[in-house]
């Protein structure tokens, strides 16, 4: 068992003990070891200022994404590769990104340039590993940038800045990777405790350890991504008491196809999954894209998405009309829970307190069906729902032959409207039907109102969207 986080920053091997491995990994960076070149802004994953590269084992290399620093705590990052700002130069100088920056004035007040340039950094690292020569387009900067907001002025010379880069190497070329994959597979495999001010941190080395720590300690809250307990964490001074991370546990980080499923390992990103589901499930794959910036993606969990509950997970909805099924593992042996199953009440699942959900099993769409998703929110993109919908339907002509609805935001959990499905399918598709279950939605919800709406703009959604349904698919919906 090991007492020390073992982490690399640009290049130099840490190995962190104590308070310290409860500190966000900005504090620890910014006061720690004096690299001030990582700003913190919002201090909860919104702004991108914190951006730095993450490299993680993926087989005989490492894969390096950009991700929020404010909201990674150093428990977090076992076993991982952090390049900062300050590590980006190369042979001394400038990169590329630096100096096209420059050459475009592609930076004001400079709080959110540094993760500009990170977050442009990754990108062109990995276009170059995948020797992918093509100039990068407007279009692309964009998508990089989503999750870094400037606020003193436009993006067009930022934008300019990037479409100019020429000849940025890969990561590896900076920082072979021989050593680095040596020492984290060596590392991996040893479990790591650390005890500090009367918290404790668990890296297990695997789901066995992982169970039997959580059975020791039920208190204890289990750590995937952290995008969303780091921010209750830095801004509603939540310290968990016990803490186990998943980052070492070998085999839930992968998405495969198994049978008639998807199935989706507890470690595995939403990048990932973003990836996966593109032709598989292409609304879903287009909520993703709504869902959160690159770099909450490369940090965030589907596993994550469910264990926190919330009645407005954006992944829920989808996963309850899809019959979802979540592998939950205890000292005694595993088992399934249909997803519609899980949640007994508000933020409450059916886990035992030694249980951790390793996968999820997503049913690939059948022939004919239709699935159509739905979110409501102030702001399209990045923005947390006021509402939203899934509905997923098989018909035969103007017979249905199943209808699933699930929606959320109107309820303590998200809510199956079993009477609007059970009065389509006696009605058929018809428009008429679909307003008339519009009303009926209306028994089964219960709407509060919030900053983000009122009950009764919430009560609207709930009865207009399936006639939204209706008309999106009855011209094309596959007979
Ligand atoms: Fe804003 Fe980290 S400081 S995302
Ligand atoms: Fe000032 Fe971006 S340069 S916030």
């Amino acid at each position: 068992m090991r007492d020390s986080i073992l982490l690399y920053i640009n290049g130099e091997a840490h190995h962190i003990r104590g308070e310290a491995v409860f500190t966000p990994l900005t504090d620890y960076l910014r006061y720690g070891l004096q690299k001030t070149g990582t700003k913190v802004v919002c201090a909860e994953g919104d702004c991108g200022a914190c951006t730095v590269l993450l490299g993680r084992l993926s087989g005989e290399e490492l894969s390096y994404k950009p991700i929020n620093a404010c909201i990674q705590y150093v428990y977090q990052l076992d076993c991982t590769h952090i390049v900062t700002i300050e590590g980006l130069k190369i042979n001394g100088l400038l990169n590329p990104v630096q100096e096209s920056m420059m050459t475009c004035h592609g930076a004001q007040c400079g709080y959110c340039t540094p993760g500009i340039v990170v977050a442009m950094c990754g990108m062109f690292a990995e276009k170059a590993t995948c020797n992918n020569k093509q100039p990068a387009t407007r279009q692309d900067i964009k998508d990089t940038l989503t999750g870094n907001l400037c606020r003193c002025t436009g993006y067009d010379a930022i934008l300019e800045a990037g479409t100019l880069v020429k000849d940025f190497p890969a990561l590896p070329t900076l920082y072979p990777s021989a050593g680095l994959v040596a020492a984290f597979k060596k590392h991996q495999a040893e479990s790591v405790e650390i005890t500090a001010e009367e918290r404790v941190a668990f890296v297990p080395a695997s789901i066995k350890e992982a169970t039997a720590f959580k059975a020791k300690h039920p208190q204890a809250s289990w750590i995937a991504g952290g995008t969303d307990v780091s921010v209750f964490c830095n801004k509603r001074d939540f310290e968990p008491p016990v803490i186990i991370s998943l980052s070492n546990i070998p085999d839930i980080a992968e998405i495969k196809t198994e049978g008639e499923y998807l199935l989706v390992g507890a470690k595995a990103t939403l990048t990932q999954l973003e990836k996966a589901t593109r032709d598989l499930y292409p609304d879903f794959y287009q909520m993703l894209e709504y869902f959160g910036a690159p770099q909450i993606k490369h940090a965030g969990t589907l596993a994550g998405n469910i264990a926190n509950g919330s009645p407005i997970g954006d992944t829920l909805p989808f996963l309850y009309v899809m019959d979802a099924e979540v592998a939950l593992e205890g000292v005694e042996g595993s088992r399934w829970v249909n997803i519609n199953n899980l949640f007994l009440g508000y933020r409450k699942l059916d886990i035992k307190p030694d249980e951790m959900i390793t996968y999820v099993r997503i049913p690939l769409l059948k022939k004919g069906e239709t699935l159509k998703l739905y979110k409501v929110s102030r702001r399209k993109h990045l923005d947390i729902s006021t509402f939203m919908a899934a509905i997923r339907l098989k018909r035969n002509g103007d017979k249905i032959e199943y209808v699933n609805i699930a929606y959320g935001g109107v309820g303590p959990v998200i809510l199956r409207l079993s009477k609007a499905e059970a009065f389509l399918m006696k009605e058929g598709f018809s428009e008429e039907a679909f307003q008339k279950a519009g009303e009926l939605a209306l028994l089964e919800i219960t709407p509060i109102g919030d900053v983000r709406g009122t009950k009764d703009y919430r009560l609207q959604l709930a009865k207009n969207i399936l006639s939204k349904f209706y008309l999106d698919v009855a011209e094309g919906v596959p007979v």
